[in-house]
């Protein structure tokens, strides 16, 4: 997690072709499993915790709760299995706050055949009461007419595409730059394919005439805002890192230029499959950053369900019957890590508010452990005299004290 400038936090083409689409398709339902992939289930499930208290949150304060939501690379809504996509998750969303707050729905479409079924749904929420609208066609067209429908209301944009997505300046300069900092609240969440970087930085290295090359690196050269990328790549020792310090490179790159945090989370099919996409977060507000960990630390139970495999006769255990006792491990040694956390934040400081210190409280559990954990862990320092705070309360503001 990068955290946003002080500063910001007081104002408060390439087609990756056949293989990475059906790489992505395969990601959406598995024909074995009957049901989504656990990459989807993660990326769903981060959609699903983040959007309402995002909404609730930042509606607050907007003309008449209006919350704009734009789903860029939208797809069909449903998946023919009937499985909700990004669009029909957002409907249950939109759906869940109606009687506070207006998500205004943007779903941009370039594929004909998706767009049709999006737009049927699109029409089934509006019957609804949803405020929707499909738009058909590269979201590098409609993006400006949805920022000028945006203005003057907070916008979540998610930007999911197969393979490369919008330019690193359509998203900082045309995105974040139309909006102003200190203004209504602009956030981000974008798929960065690892995929992408794999097969893209192969191009450098290798020694074949490829078609299209100079083409395909300055599409990659476009999309990180620069060709600085090339050389994270030859300077990695295997992929997995030059997919981590490209990642990373973009999301500090993004954040510097707009004054925002971010987010990124691995997105795998499996704990010991390689990264499949990074979902980065970009956030201008501390608040955002701190509900954006929520969600993923909630999104990774879900994943680690999805990941459980299906029980068979030849099995000693059955993995599902040990989740719980595994998911109580877990939460025992995040609650031990927090508590050497804030005992070492307690040395340096005396006494801190932990809403200011998010990335330190959570060292080492970041994304995964979540505000009952450090809740869990100011508690038993209490019981031990080692603060004076008694864990109650909104987390974020508690104020840890040493013992008087
Ligand atoms: C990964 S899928 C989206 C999945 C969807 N977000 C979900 O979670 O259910 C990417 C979609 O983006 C569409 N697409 C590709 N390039 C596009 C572009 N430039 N503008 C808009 N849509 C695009 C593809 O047709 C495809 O349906």
């Amino acid at each position: 997690m990068e955290e946003p400038d002080e500063a910001v936090i007081d104002n408060a083409v390439l087609d990756l072709s056949g293989e990475a689409a059906e790489e992505h398709a395969t990601d959406v339902a598995s024909p074995f499993f009957g049901r989504k992939k656990p990459a989807a289930v993660l990326k769903h499930a981060l959609l699903d915790k983040y959007v309402v208290p995002f909404a609730s949150k930042v509606g607050k304060y907007a003309p008449d709760g209006r919350v704009v939501y734009l789903d860029g690379y939208a797809g069909p809504g449903r998946y023919e299995d009937g499985t909700p996509g990004s669009p029909a998750l957002i409907f249950e969303s939109a759906a869940a706050i109606a009687g506070f707050r207006k998500l205004d729905c943007y779903f941009i479409e370039k594929n004909r055949k998706n767009y049709q079924s999006l737009s049927s749904l699109v029409a089934e929420a509006r019957e609804q009461g949803i405020s929707a609208h499909a738009l058909q066609g590269r979201v590098e067209k409609h993006l400006d007419h949805v920022l000028e429908a945006a203005e003057g209301s907070p916008l979540f944009a998610f930007l999911d595409p197969f393979g490369l997505g919008i330019t690193f300046e359509a998203l900082t300069q045309r995105i974040f730059g139309s909006r102003r900092p200190g203004g209504q609240p602009t956030e981000v969440l974008l798929n960065f394919n690892a995929n992408a970087v794999r097969r893209i930085g192969g191009l450098l290295t290798s020694t074949k005439e490829i078609p299209g090359k100079p083409a395909t690196l300055k599409a990659m050269d476009d999309a990180c805002g620069g060709d600085w990328w090339q050389q994270e790549f030859l300077d990695s020792a295997n992929n997995p890192e030059a997919v981590d310090r490209i990642t990373d490179g973009f999301a500090k790159r993004v954040g510097q230029a707009v004054g925002a945090g971010s987010w990124t989370v691995d997105v795998r099919n499996r704990a010991d499959l390689q990264v499949a996409y990074h979902l980065v977060h970009f956030s201008r507000h501390k608040d955002g950053l701190w509900l954006f960990g929520e969600a993923a630390s909630l999104a990774q139970v879900e994943w680690r369900r999805a990941c459980i495999p299906p029980a068979s006769p030849d099995m000693l255990f059955n993995a599902e019957d040990t989740f719980e006792e595994e998911e109580e491990t877990r939460r025992l040694g995040w609650v031990k890590t927090i508590r050497a956390n804030l005992e070492a934040l307690l040395r340096t400081h005396g006494s801190f508010i932990v809403g200011d210190h998010q990335g330190e409280v959570l060292a080492g559990v970041l994304g995964e452990a979540r505000e009952k954990h450090v809740r869990a862990a100011i508690k038993e320092l209490h019981k031990e005299g080692k603060t004076t705070c008694t864990g109650v309360g909104d987390v974020r503001k508690l104020r840890v004290t040493g013992p008087r």
